[in-house]
């Protein structure tokens, strides 16, 4: 079974027959052709009209697994293949229960950042990974390790009700939220697509690929002056606290926010709450001060403690940040549809 992608293309597992027209492809885009036809059973393939046109391949290493072989015919590129087979790859890793996804590249790791990927010093391979062909000499050792983390991706509608399942206790039973009633799952759904065109709204998902965490920016006031600063937030189910989620949820968050051009994150922390404070300080934030009495809930006058980290220096602002969908292969996209890939130049050679 294959999925139609950009027109006329569609995306399938890689079958024995194919393996003479990937060898091609892969000599032909200088990529090493070592061990990758003992892993066909990990490729998948880009057919159109009968012809495959382009691989990628995903490579199995104990408990850790390589993108490998990612390759477009040259006259297929700019149309979004290559994006296609890497998500459909990256979900495979997932389905795999893999934490993270690794790749070797010399020459495209401007291209798989903007997938999500981020570059990592080549001393930080897992063990498993550095006894494969490519690390032990297929790769040249100048190739640049990149990393993508499978647990963080874009929240989509269908977590509402996993995400209103988390905050409800949050707000039933605590002043951490000042909201006084749980939002129904609609609801959430609701915030989730209103945040999403122009913010990051980030998931954390467990080796189940249940949500665990979330985490959020928020425009922080309305006039046009505040345009380069944001609220953030971020909500750990309560049986996955204290275990780096919501770490990783905010080096995400606070990554995309930066590359989006935004300035300052600000968060507002009700008190008392140790971990959040404990979070935002590990993060980088800052305290500001604090508003004093400045909500009611649970029978009590609450304190909000502000926090603030600046996000890159700059002594004004380059543009106007940019949304979500302006930036469309950010950190936080990494899930959408291949149907949706626009085209985009591929010349990874590891
Ligand atoms: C605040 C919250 C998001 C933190 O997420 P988490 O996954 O539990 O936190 P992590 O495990 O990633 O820990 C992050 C840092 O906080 C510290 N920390 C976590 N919980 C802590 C606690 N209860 N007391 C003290 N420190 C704590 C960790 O040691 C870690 O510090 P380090 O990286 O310097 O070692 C989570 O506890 C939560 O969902 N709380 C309820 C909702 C909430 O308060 N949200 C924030 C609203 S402002």
């Amino acid at each position: 079974m294959g999925f139609v992608v950009a027109s006329a293309a569609t995306i399938r597992p890689g079958l024995p027959a194919d393996w003479p027209t990937i060898a091609d492809l892969l000599t032909s885009s200088k990529l090493p052709v070592e061990g990758a036809q003992e892993c066909l059973q990990h490729f998948v393939v880009a057919e159109e009209a009968s012809e495959v046109v382009g691989c990628a391949a995903l490579e199995p290493h104990g408990q850790h697994a390589l993108l490998r072989s990612v390759a477009v015919s040259q006259q297929h590129r700019r149309r979004g293949l290559a994006r296609a087979m890497i998500e459909h790859r990256v979900d495979s890793a997932r389905r795999l229960g893999l934490g993270e996804l690794h790749l070797l590249t010399t020459t495209a790791s401007p291209y798989f950042a903007r997938m999500g990927f981020a570059a990592v010093a080549r001393s930080m391979v897992p063990a498993d990974l550095d006894a494969s062909a490519e690390f032990q000499g297929a790769c040249p050792a100048s190739a640049v390790l990149m990393r993508l983390d499978l647990r963080i991706r874009a929240a989509t509608p269908r977590d509402a009700e996993a995400v209103a399942a988390i905050y409800a206790p949050i707000v039933s039973s605590t002043s951490i939220s000042f909201e006084l009633d749980p939002p129904s799952a609609d609801e959430m759904r609701r915030r989730i697509e209103a945040t999403l065109p122009a913010l990051p709204w980030l998931v954390s998902v467990d080796a189940h690929g249940e949500v665990d965490g979330y985490a959020y920016a928020s425009r922080h006031r309305e006039r046009a002056a505040y345009q380069w600063s944001v609220d953030c937030t971020a909500y750990v189910r309560e049986d996955c606290r204290g275990r780096g989620v919501g770490r990783r949820l905010y080096s995400h968050l606070l990554a995309t926010l930066k590359g989006l051009g935004y300035h300052q994150a600000f968060a507002g922390i009700a008190l008392p709450n140790a971990a959040s404070v404990a979070l935002h300080t590990a993060m980088g934030f800052e305290p500001v001060g604090t508003f004093r009495e400045v909500g009611f809930k649970l029978d009590a006058w609450r304190d909000v403690s502000w926090w603030q980290c600046q996000l890159q220096r700059n002594e004004a602002p380059l543009r106007t940040p940019r949304t979500i969908e302006e930036a469309p292969l950010s950190a936080a996209d990494i899930e959408r549809k291949a149907n949706d890939a626009v085209g985009s130049p591929v010349r990874a050679r590891c």
